[in-house]
């Protein structure tokens, strides 16, 4: 039975928790998938062609007319379909055709694919400070930039926009190309343009926790018809293939470029484009259980409610906490799981998290070192919690969500 809001015993301390149905998430079977998804699915299995190059006309494809809807969609002028978002953001940086091993900007905060999809293109991640808001730090960026780096990506964490005017314009003083990782934050718009859309290229990914759900898939976004092009090639669009694509293709040796068999196929493009068709209902759904647990919290001490660059300029599919120290955090995420809330500590040692950058072994081996190589984004990555928040939530859901938060945080003076 869940507790009733005057029942102040913690669930970490043995107390009735708020709520004992699972909080929903893409990995207990959480979906925002409707029938009309499923009979498109369906309709690209019956059709028996699955490859996204055939015999068709291209815009008769599955790929092709999502593609199509995605550059009606953005306004962009140019969509590839691909086999997910680490792909998209390496085929964009690849395109970018910068000499092998320039050292790319990645800022700290963000998930392991984006400087996995740095090397996959044959780059060196260089990783750029954040401030206690998790967004890239100026004058670090400014730092790095004058020691040489080639380009910048820039990731709309957790559905949050990245300060795009701020940081096109210090790349436009470097004259460095910006690649946008805007995985988390599909159709998220800043100033009135998606993100995704303000850089040379927009990395997205259609995996089962993202706005658009085929499971694996995703897509990259450019105006420039030669890096689209490039990144065509790139994606396996061999033997004039590349050419199905423009109506005035560029000029481009298509075996001078390798073939890496990326692209997208029929069956996943059919259920993103239905499923794109229902995006604004979805991103309503987001913004509005944001919205209503964030004004709830908003004036909590010792709680801080991550802030937007802009009003409206986030997703809303997680809710980011910050609170005073890193062990504080983690007994917050753990007496706050007990209490039936899907929550994690990034910087919980007992729960090791690939958005922590101090676990990317593979860029560095030793996390203390990491971590004291980056003492800003320590120490706003170790006092966060992270919730996500389905679009499927009740207002049940919420208020529950708001009512845990309120019990365990009532009890934080005592415990730090
Ligand atoms: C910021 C960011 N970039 C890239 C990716 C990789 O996307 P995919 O899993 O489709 O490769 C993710 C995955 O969640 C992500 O969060």
């Amino acid at each position: 039975m869940a507790a009733s809001t005057t029942d102040v015993t913690l669930a970490i301390d043995g107390g009735t928790p708020v709520r004992t149905t699972r909080w929903p998430a893409y990995d207990n079977g959480d979906a925002y998938v409707a029938d009309e998804d499923i009979d498109a699915a369906v309709r690209a299995l019956r059709s028996r062609r699955y490859f996204r190059y055939d015999t068709r006309p291209h815009e008769a494809t599955e790929t092709g007319a999502f593609e199509a809807e995605l550059c009606r969609y953005f306004g962009t002028g140019h969509a590839l379909g691909c086999a997910s978002g680490t792909t998209a953001l390496a085929l964009g940086l690849l395109a970018l055709d910068l000499p092998a091993g320039s050292d790319v900007i990645c800022p700290t905060f963000t998930f392991a694919a984006t400087p996995s999809a740095i090397l996959l293109a044959g780059h060196r991640p260089v990783l750029v400070e954040c401030d206690d808001e998790l967004q890239l730090d100026p004058a670090d960026l400014h730092r790095t930039l004058a020691a040489g780096a080639r380009a910048i990506v820039v990731v709309h964490m957790r559905g949050f926009a990245a300060d795009m005017p701020a940081l096109t314009a210090i790349a436009d003083q470097y004259g460095v190309p910006v690649v946008e990782d805007a995985v988390p934050a599909l159709g998220v718009r800043l100033a009135g343009r998606p993100l995704g859309t303000w850089g040379r290229a927009g990395a997205f990914s259609t995996q089962s926790d993202k706005a658009l759900n085929t499971g694996e898939g995703g897509f990259l976004l450019t105006d420039d018809a030669t890096l689209h092009a490039r990144a065509l090639v790139y994606s396996g669009a061999y033997e004039s293939r590349m050419a199905r694509h423009f109506t005035d293709p560029p000029e481009l040796d298509d075996l001078s470029l390798p073939l890496y068999s990326w692209r997208m196929d029929e069956i996943r493009a059919a259920l993103a484009h239905a499923q794109l068709a229902r995006l604004p209902g979805r991103l309503e759904a987001h913004r509005r259980n944001y919205d209503r647990v964030a004004a709830a919290l908003a004036d909590r001490s010792d709680i801080a409610v991550r802030q937007p660059v802009a009003p409206g300029a986030y997703l809303g599919e997680a809710l980011l906490l910050r609170l005073p120290d890193a062990p504080t955090a983690c007994w917050f995420a753990r007496a706050l799981r007990a209490e039936g809330i899907g929550v994690r500590a990034f910087g919980d040692p007992n729960d090791v998290n690939v958005r922590a950058f101090w676990n990317w072994r593979f860029l560095h081996p030793d996390p203390a070192a990491a971590r004291a190589a980056f003492p800003a984004s320590t120490s706003a990555v170790a006092r966060t919690v992270d919730i996500p928040l389905s679009a499927n939530l009740t207002e049940e859901d919420c208020a529950q969500l708001v009512d845990a938060v309120d019990k365990v945080a009532a009890a934080l003076p005592g415990r730090r």
